[in-house]
């Protein structure tokens, strides 16, 4: 979690005690201070150029920590950033169980493992922790919340009324920053970019990394990781799943081979081994990024190994994969009506659709065209792989489930809902 940014200002100890520090917060008995700061930064609308976006809107815990919005979900899957009609490519995975993520390396077996994001491409190398990485990644994405200058982040951050401020926790020099007069102005108009001197300069670098540490420390708290779900509880005798769920857990385990993946043994499991995979998902043909870019093809993993210099020799082997999400929560939603989506691209709408594309996708015709979930379940067909390259096809695509088992399996997902009460 350390960065060699922090060293001038904390010996390794003080960030160490920091790091670990209990202090009861004044909103939230559970939270560290600095994992409170860290959710007053993940709620904060403020922290984007228009005053209208934070983390929480595309990573709602009311919906599992993905896109809340029904509609969005149904259709493109892709949410609009602060500045309106501004769209990147992909649906919002879980922004909960992710900072368990290793640094993105290559593993003993020779496989890519970690990093956060779909494709990985937050490793960790900068700050240690992947999350944290990835949390500098939004405020500064055009798509999404949009400051052109991470000093921005800062001075809205030392600005803020919260309950346990940056300088709380990260020391009074984390905003020993001279503002020009006109900052708020230039900071929340499209482009704007800060005249800061120097010296100013390199605070606020060392402040925009310590926002991003604290944001990773509250993802990584057991506010946003609750592990209370129905199948938690049922491991410790504190609830009991029906005869449906368990077939389900015993399929999920055996034939369906979902394991192998989405990793389940034990308590605390993440159902996830953070590897990467193509599954084959067809492209989403609702995704807003075709009417910027007809031609865009979602690469994942491969496209990303591409840009290093150290990893590109494994690119081809790479095309079209994605990060193994976490299964926890996906049904979890604002309300039972709500719509949420699934995959990289969100092309599924339902968890009925995604297992029945796991059990059939070598079994059924390829679709005439791009059809949608809907159009594919009612054509009894799946449309060809969005990246033909490096489809998985040894652990999924034909695994002789009946209807009734697909169900099963759906209805064990349900229960890795947190918050769960018998
Ligand atoms: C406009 C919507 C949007 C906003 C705002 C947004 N995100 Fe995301 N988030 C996404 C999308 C889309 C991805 C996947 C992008 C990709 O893979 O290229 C993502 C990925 C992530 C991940 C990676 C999870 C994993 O398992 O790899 C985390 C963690 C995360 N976001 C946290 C945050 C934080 C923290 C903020 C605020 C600083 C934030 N997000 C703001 C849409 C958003
Ligand atoms: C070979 C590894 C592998 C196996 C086996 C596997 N999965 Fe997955 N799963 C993935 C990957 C990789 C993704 C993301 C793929 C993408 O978006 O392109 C994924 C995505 C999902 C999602 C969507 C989650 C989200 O947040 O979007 C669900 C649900 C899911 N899997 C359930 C299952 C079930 C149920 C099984 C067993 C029937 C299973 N998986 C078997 C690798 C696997």
């Amino acid at each position: 979690m350390r960065t060699r940014s922090l060293i001038p200002l904390f010996s390794a100890s003080t960030v160490l005690l920091l790091l670990m520090s209990v202090g009861v917060s004044a909103d939230d008995t559970t939270l560290t201070d600095n994992e409170q700061l860290g959710k007053s930064l993940f709620f904060d609308e403020n922290l984007s150029v228009n005053s209208n976006q934070s983390c929480a809107t595309c990573h709602d815990p009311a919906a599992g920590w993905v896109g809340p919005d029904s509609m969005i979900n149904a259709h493109g899957s892709v949410y609009e950033g602060s500045v309106a009609g501004m769209f990147g490519d992909r649906k919002p995975p879980s922004a909960a169980y992710a900072t368990q993520s290793p640094v993105l390396h290559v593993d003993k077996k020779g496989l890519f493992v970690g990093g956060n994001f779909w494709d990985g491409r937050a490793t960790g190398e900068k700050l240690g922790n992947p999350a944290a990485d990835q949390a500098q990644g939004p405020f500064l994405n055009p798509m999404e919340q949009a400051f052109a200058d991470s000093a921005c982040v800062v001075y809205e951050a030392c600005m803020a009324d919260y309950p346990v401020a940056l300088v709380d926790v990260w020391g009074a020099d984390a905003c020993d920053i001279t503002w020009p007069a006109t900052t708020g102005t230039i900071c929340h108009t499209v482009g704007g970019t800060l005249p800061l001197e120097p010296a100013d300069r390199v605070t606020a670098g060392m402040a925009y990394d310590q926002i991003a540490l604290s944001i990773a420390a509250y993802e990584g708290s057991s506010e946003v990781n609750a592990f209370d779900s129905k199948y938690d509880l049922s491991l410790v005798g504190q609830a009991q799943l029906t005869k449906e769920e368990r077939l389900g857990f015993a399929l999920f385990q055996g034939q369906g081979k979902c394991k192998l993946c989405h990793i389940s043994s034990g308590k605390k499991a993440l159902f996830t081994d953070y590897t990467f995979d193509n599954l084959g998902i067809p492209i989403n043909s609702e995704n807003p990024v075709y009417e910027r870019d007809p031609d865009f093809v979602d690469l994942g993993l491969g496209g990303f190994l591409l840009t290093r210099d150290d990893y590109s020799g494994y690119a081809d082997d790479y095309m079209g994969t994605h990060k193994v999400p976490t299964l926890r929560n996906v049904d979890l939603r604002p309300t039972d009506d709500d719509v949420k989506a699934y995959g990289h691209n969100g092309y599924f709408k339902s968890l009925w659709g995604i297992v029945h594309f796991y059990n059939t996708r070598d079994v059924l015709p390829t679709c005439p065209g791009d059809y949608t979930e809907e159009e594919a379940l009612a054509a009894n067909c799946w449309p060809a792989p969005e990246v033909a390259d490096n489809v998985n096809t040894a652990e999924l695509g034909d695994l002789g489930l009946t209807y009734e088992e697909e169900l099963a399996i759906v209805a064990f997902l349900t229960t890795l809902s947190d918050g769960y009460t018998p």
